[in-house]
């Protein structure tokens, strides 16, 4: 039997880093996807594929002595396994169209995808039940993860995180994701967003507090279906993303050159690299080219409404 299960990758429009501190997210899952595919094999390993290589380690191997990026992934064959009898071997291939540390998800929509199709072998989970597994599983790489990137990956839309209810926006964005192709380490990030806290915690817990000010603000403006409201939002956001520290200068230069077509332009996920989101105007969607450096990739995000999905085919 093989399993297979995707899930999209995310982009985060307001509330990143302080959401890690408690505060609400706005979040979106696009369309660029992993897919996992897991099957029985017969040689007592668990045996992962990717574009990063390939492992194979015994069955009981810890999580702990693998590389980093493949840890997800023994820790969850091996929980999974644990608990079922006489499971001789798992082969694990993962197939992304999500590019790799840039703060597009790919991490978690991997843990995502492979909770739901290693699991998907043995038992039907809830997407609860997939959620769960997935955080628990980013936590071997990142332990202070806050949970919001696997959870909108699980459920799809745009979600107002903690909340799982899909965002009825009754705008279409015309978001542009640009990639300063700079990768990014988001525990190093938020490490550093976690010193500046310790330095002054009064100007944090402020912060904070305009970001869960604003994020309310989002709201309205896309119940009132007023886009112009949600651009300078994203750029107001994008003045605490300076003020915590986590922007640089390819990344100012990048969000400078797209303003005068834009409405509004930010970070997405940690910093210190990764990519910047933008809502550009239709009319402008052609000038992008000449603006952005020849060096930086850029595509228009449509947001993924179905979050993960599986299947299992008998062989
Ligand atoms: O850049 P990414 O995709 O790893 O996003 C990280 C988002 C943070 O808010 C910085 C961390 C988190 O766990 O929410």
């Amino acid at each position: 039997m093989k399993s297979i299960a995707s899930a999209p990758g995310k982009i985060i429009l307001f509330g990143e880093h302080f959401v890690v501190h408690g505060t609400k997210a706005i979040l979106a899952a696009i369309d660029k996807r992993v897919t996992v595919t897991s099957t029985f094999a017969e040689n007592k390993t668990i045996k992962v594929n990717s574009q990063l290589g390939t492992i194979e380690v015994p069955i009981s191997s810890s999580h702990e002595e693998v590389k980093s990026e493949f840890r997800p992934f023994v820790y969850l064959a091996n929980k999974i396994i644990n608990s079922e009898q006489n499971v001789s071997g798992l082969e694990i291939t993962i197939d992304s169209d999500i590019p790799i540390g840039v703060g597009l998800g790919s991490s978690s929509a991997c843990c995502v995808a492979a909770a739901a199709s290693i699991s998907e072998l043995f038992n039907e989970l809830s997407s609860e039940e997939i959620l769960k597994m997935s955080i628990e599983a980013e936590k071997t790489i990142f332990p202070d993860t806050s949970g919001a990137d696997c959870t909108v990956c699980t459920y799809g839309g745009m979600i107002e995180y903690p909340s799982v209810e899909k965002i009825d926006n009754t705008f279409d964005l015309n978001l542009l994701i640009a990639n300063s192709m700079i990768p990014h380490n988001t525990k190093n990030s938020v490490e550093k967003v976690n010193k500046f806290k310790e330095n002054d915690e009064e100007r944090f817990s402020q912060l904070c507090d305009l970001e869960t000010k604003l994020i309310d603000e989002v709201i309205t403006a896309m119940k009132n279906n007023d886009v112009t409201t949600f651009g300078l939002k994203m750029s107001e956001n994008q003045k605490y993303l300076e003020e915590i520290q986590i922007s640089n200068d390819t990344l100012r230069d990048m969000i400078n050159s797209l303003k005068e077509i834009s409405l509004g332009t930010k970070i997405t996920g940690a910093g210190d690299g990764g990519c910047i989101i933008t809502l550009v105007k239709d009319e402008n969607m052609d000038k992008v080219p000449a603006l952005l450096p020849k060096d930086k990739e850029y595509f228009s995000a449509k947001i993924d409404t179905k979050g993960v999905v599986w299947s299992t085919i008998e062989e």
